[in-house]
């Protein structure tokens, strides 16, 4: 028996992600929450004859703690999307305390839950959540994600068509590190599997591309949000993961994600790689039973991507900060 949480399940992600929740049969209650619309999402997807049973959740009559108890996996795309001219950090303000708000909902009553974060900053959401946390007392890193799948997506998609084989994008794999936000995105594309032979002007313009990708598709939707099919796509994708790892379905489930670099021993030397005191980044790792198993080093990288990470540590010390001191002053 598994549940899966939906918070922010009406949006624009929330409908799609919901959609191909409903689709993974190892997930038995799928419960759908937002502020909106989520009863209505919840009927019509309740339709679709897959093991699920759905059920819709308002704020009204403790419609939260409803759909966050039991939970075994709570996944978050609640909160705005940007618009053109917009960095992720313009989102910060407003919603940085919806999630601090999910988050005390996650730290009451669904304690032990894997939490997915996808609302942006994911830079400073993911603090955030871990604050508000160890704030309660039910912090475990291993089970705090910040969902970056999108990157390595994009990635695996954009580097394809640079090598001439667009109908090829799933057999090429690109580690994406770092974090969520334009230069805190660090493809590593001299890892690339298989490898691909890349000029330095066509790097340059894959790597600009990785980092810009969401603003790629901001200024497409011009004005009508950003990002919501493709990261529906790739949220599942992760979900899908988490749960394979959990259930014992899949052994040894890789990916990239987000994380605290506490949560596992691995991360100290992450850490130590990246100059000593970062708390988060997105990292190699094997998903396991409880969450993160092992974080993996970063590898090889050029010389080229080594600058990247230089830039992206030194804006997420900030973004990670902002997040933590945000809790801090909350009451
Ligand atoms: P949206 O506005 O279409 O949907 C957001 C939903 O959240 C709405 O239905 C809204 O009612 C709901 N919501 C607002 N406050 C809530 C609360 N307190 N509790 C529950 N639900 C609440 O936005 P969207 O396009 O779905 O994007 C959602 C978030 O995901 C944005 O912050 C966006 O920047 C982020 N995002 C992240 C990634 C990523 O790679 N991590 C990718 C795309 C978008
Ligand atoms: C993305 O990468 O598409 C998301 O983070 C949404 C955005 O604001 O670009």
């Amino acid at each position: 028996m598994v549940k899966a949480t939906v918070i922010g399940a009406a949006g624009g992600i929330g409908q799609p992600l919901s959609l191909l929740l409903k689709q993974n049969t190892l997930i038995t209650d799928l419960a759908l929450y937002d502020v909106v619309n989520s009863p209505g999402v919840a009927a019509d997807i309740s339709h679709i004859n897959t093991p699920s049973v759905v059920k819709g959740y308002l704020p009204p009559d403790g419609g939260l703690e409803k759909a966050l108890t039991g939970a075994d996996i709570v996944v978050i795309p609640a909160g705005v999307p940007r618009k053109p001219g917009m960095t992720r950090d313009d989102l910060f303000n407003i919603n940085a305390s919806i999630v601090r708000d999910i988050a005390v909902g996650i730290a009451a009553h669904a304690p032990k839950a894997f939490v997915l974060v996808i609302s942006n900053p994911v830079n400073s959401t993911v603090p955030i959540v871990a604050e508000v946390l160890k704030k309660k007392g039910v912090y475990d890193p291993k089970r705090l994600f910040g969902v970056t799948t999108l990157d390595v997506v994009r990635a695996s998609t954009f580097v394809a068509e640079a090598a001439g084989q667009p109908t090829e994008s799933l057999k090429f794999r690109i580690p994406v590190v770092g974090g969520h936000s334009g230069v805190t995105i660090v493809p590593l594309l001299s890892q690339c599997d298989p490898k691909v032979q890349l000029d330095q002007a066509t790097i340059d313009q894959l790597t600009n591309r990785i980092q810009f990708g969401g603003d790629e598709v901001v200024k497409a939707k011009d004005g009508a949000g950003s990002a919501t099919l493709s990261m529906a796509f790739a949220g599942a994708r992760f979900a899908a993961a988490v749960l394979d790892a959990a259930s014992g379905k899949a052994s040894s489930v890789h990916e990239y994600t987000y994380v605290d670099l506490d949560s596992e021993a691995g991360g100290k030397d992450v850490a130590s790689k990246l100059g000593g005191n970062l708390q988060y980044f997105s990292v190699p790792v094997t998903l396991g039973k409880n969450g993160v198993e092992k974080i993996h080093p970063l590898g090889g990288m050029s010389e080229y991507e080594e600058g990247l990470v230089k830039k992206a540590v030194a804006d997420l010390g900030g973004n990670i900060e902002k997040g933590q001191s945000f809790v801090a002053k909350s009451s």
